[in-house]
């Protein structure tokens, strides 16, 4: 970054991708593992190296001869294989490359790790590692719902390791369904890059002395002491703006509903169920210079919260929730005072007239900015490691192209370090 009286540029930063990535990809026992196939070619295509490792029980589910076909690679298994130790060695192919991937990563492969088992060629290299580990586990719901799975999972989160997934839906046995899918490839692709974009250097200092309070995730309402109202919002997109501002130098609050992501470093997370919570929370956390409102809270919540479960009965019909309106934190912080952060950016995730809604979001709550996107289950953003946004300011729509919601969190909290910079030059 530049920095002087008036001149301000925000460092772009080289293109994190524009360098081929080296990823050393490993592949586990299980039955996904033949969307590796899928997942090297897409790599490829986007100009990465990948060289893979395959465990003994991979081979039953994928043979080498596809995979070496085509990562153009020799394909390595043997931890005691005389002529690969030699060309290669377990401790080089652990340092000589840029991320390591374990895609299917089965029950039995994450409780090695876990376990910091080097037995075989591909934990030996896991425990040798200093590069980052990004995990993609795939197995029947309820090994994955084990406790000694879950024991393992959360300890190599601990440790550090990557996760993504799983995905919910129906497995490749008949009849079972539930979370434990490998996640859809484009996905995983998003996530590698991801991981890329964020071991990126640090982008400098532009909001240091800033403070940046930013809303994610979804809201539940209590319908009863068992159920609730809620939406489909991941808390992805706002977490990442939290890590791109603590990243430019901002001192960060998050403001979160009820989600299970990552703590992003470095910054000062608030967790909330509620939408009258999440206010409180917002409103104990002013000043900000920039407020950005990436929740989706709820609009509504149930008028009369019942102290016990509501029963169901033979004779009695479906009860009536009476809903009524919730807080509007985005327009009531946006509104002119001594506390209005000098930046108040809204999110409208919609699935019609995207542009239209977001225009007049605008005006009606009197944000700089918006951001909005399209949130049809079609477009995959809900849950998703991509996002398509349009930056509606006083000056028009800015339309991005798609992108992973770490680049369109970095993009966001540049223009916002450079508006907050426009803005004071003007004032003086
Ligand atoms: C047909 C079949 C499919 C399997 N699919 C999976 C799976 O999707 N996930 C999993 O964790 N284990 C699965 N297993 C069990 C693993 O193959 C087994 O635990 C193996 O030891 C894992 O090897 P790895 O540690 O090299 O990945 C499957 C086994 C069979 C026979």
């Amino acid at each position: 970054m530049l920095k002087s009286a008036g001149v301000y540029r925000a460092e772009t930063g080289r293109n994190d991708l524009s360098s081929p990535k080296r990823i050393l990809l490993i592949i586990g026992g299980g039955i996904a593992a033949y969307k590796c196939l899928e997942l090297i070619r897409r790599l490829k295509e986007r100009g990465h190296n990948v060289r893979a490792v395959m465990t003994q029980a991979a081979h039953h589910f994928v043979t080498p001869l596809s995979v070496g076909a085509l990562t153009n690679e020799r394909v390595l298994m043997d931890l005691f294989d005389l002529d690969d130790e030699r060309e290669i060695g377990h401790i080089r192919l652990a340092r000589d490359n840029d991320l390591i991937v374990v895609a299917p990563a089965t029950a039995d492969f994450i409780a090695k790790m876990a376990g910091g088992h080097a037995d075989d060629l591909a934990t030996a290299v896991l425990l040798a590692t200093d590069k980052p580990v990004l995990l993609a586990p795939a197995m029947n719901p309820a090994m994955w719902r084990h406790p000694a799975t879950c024991r393992n999972v959360a300890q190599l989160e601990a440790d550090g390791v990557r996760i993504i997934g799983p995905a919910a839906g129906e497995m490749a046995e008949r009849g079972e369904a539930g979370l434990g899918r490998l996640v859809e490839v484009p996905d995983l692709v998003a996530a590698i890059e991801g991981v890329f974009e964020r071991e990126a250097p640090q982008r400098g200092s532009v909001l240091e002395g800033r403070h940046v309070l930013i809303t994610s995730g979804p809201t539940h309402e209590p319908i009863d002491p068992i159920r609730y109202l809620a939406n489909r919002s991941s808390g992805k997109q706002g977490f990442e703006l939290a890590a791109a501002a603590a990243d430019l130098g901002a001192r960060v609050t998050l403001v979160t509903g009820p989600v299970s992501l990552a703590e992003p470093r470095g910054v000062r997370i608030v967790r909330v169920k509620t939408a009258a919570e999440m206010l409180e929370a917002v409103k104990a956390a002013l000043p900000a210079d920039i407020a950005v409102f990436a929740a989706a809270v709820a609009d509504w919540r149930v008028e009369t919260i019942q102290t016990e479960k509501i029963k169901k009965s033979e004779k009695a019909r479906a009860p009536t929730l009476k809903l009524t309106e919730n807080p509007d934190i985005l327009k009531i912080v946006a509104r002119q005072g001594p506390e209005r952060p000098r930046l108040v950016i809204g999110f409208a995730a919609e699935t019609q007239n995207v542009i239209d809604y977001a225009k007049s979001k605008l005006k009606s709550k009197n944000a700089d900015w918006i951001v909005a996107n399209d949130v049809s289950p079609s477009t995959g953003v809900m849950g998703g490691e991509n996002n398509t946004v349009h930056l509606i300011t006083q000056s028009g729509v800015e339309s991005w192209p798609e992108m992973s919601k770490v680049k369109v969190a970095r993009k966001i909290m540049e223009r916002a370090a450079e508006q907050l910079h426009a803005k004071r030059t003007a004032a003086e």
